[in-house]
C-alpha cells in the first residue's frame, strides 16, 4: 500500500515581512556568519537561536584541517544552549549564510544537523521554529524540524 506524507512551510518573499522576533533572529545570525571559521569550505553559516527565557544564543561553523572535525553551526549554537542553559527551552534558531556563488532557496541545515536539533526538541518539549534564509532574501519559515525529517530516530527505538 502507498502512503503519502506531506508538509507545510512558509515562504515569506523578502525579509521586511518577517515579524519582529523573526527578523531580530535573523540579524542574529547574519552577525554570526562573521565569526564562521572557515577557510577550507569558504561557506560561512550563522546561526542564532531564541531561548523559551528571552535570551538569545549564537553559533557559527568551526572548520578543521582535519575535515570530518568540521563542526556545523547549528551544533554550536546547540551544544552552547544546551551546556550554558540546560533545562531551557529553544523556541527558535535562524540560520544565514555567506557563500561566493550565493544559494537557492531554504538555507536548510544538513541532515546530522536535523537529527540535533529533534534532540532538542524532545529535551524542551517542543517544536522549534526555523527561519531559513534563502539565496535571494526571501525567508522560509518551518513549524519545527519534522517536515525536514520525517521518520526520525529517537529514544522511542530502543
Ligand atoms: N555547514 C553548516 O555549518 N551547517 C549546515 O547545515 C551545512 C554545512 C558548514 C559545514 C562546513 O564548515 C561548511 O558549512 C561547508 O559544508
Amino acid at each position: 500500500m502507498k502512503k503519502e506524507k506531506s508538509f507545510t512551510y512558509t515562504q515569506v518573499p523578502n525579509r521586511g515581512d518577517l515579524n519582529a522576533a523573526d527578523l531580530d533572529l535573523l540579524e542574529i545570525a547574519e552577525q554570526a556568519v562573521h565569526t564562521a571559521y572557515a577557510p577550507y569550505s569558504d561557506f560561512k553559516v550563522g546561526v542564532a537561536l531564541r531561548l523559551e527565557n528571552g535570551l538569545t544564543v549564537r553559533g557559527s561553523n568551526q572548520e578543521n584541517a582535519a575535515f570530518p572535525m568540521c563542526v556545523c553551526g547549528e551544533q554550536v549554537a546547540l551544544a552552547h544552549a544546551g551546556s550554558n542553559y540546560p533545562g531551557i527551552a529553544v523556541i527558535s534558531m535562524a540560520i544565514a549564510a555567506q557563500s561566493a556563488q550565493g544559494w537557492n532557496g531554504p538555507l536548510a541545515p544538513c541532515g546530522a544537523c536535523r537529527q540535533i536539533i529533534a534532540e532538542h526538541e524532545k529535551r524542551g518539549g517542543k517544536a522549534i521554529r526555523l527561519v531559513l534564509l534563502g539565496g535571494k532574501d526571501e525567508v522560509y519559515i518551518f513549524e519545527g524540524v519534522s517536515p525536514l525529517l520525517p521518520f526520525a530516530f529517537d529514544d522511542t527505538y530502543f
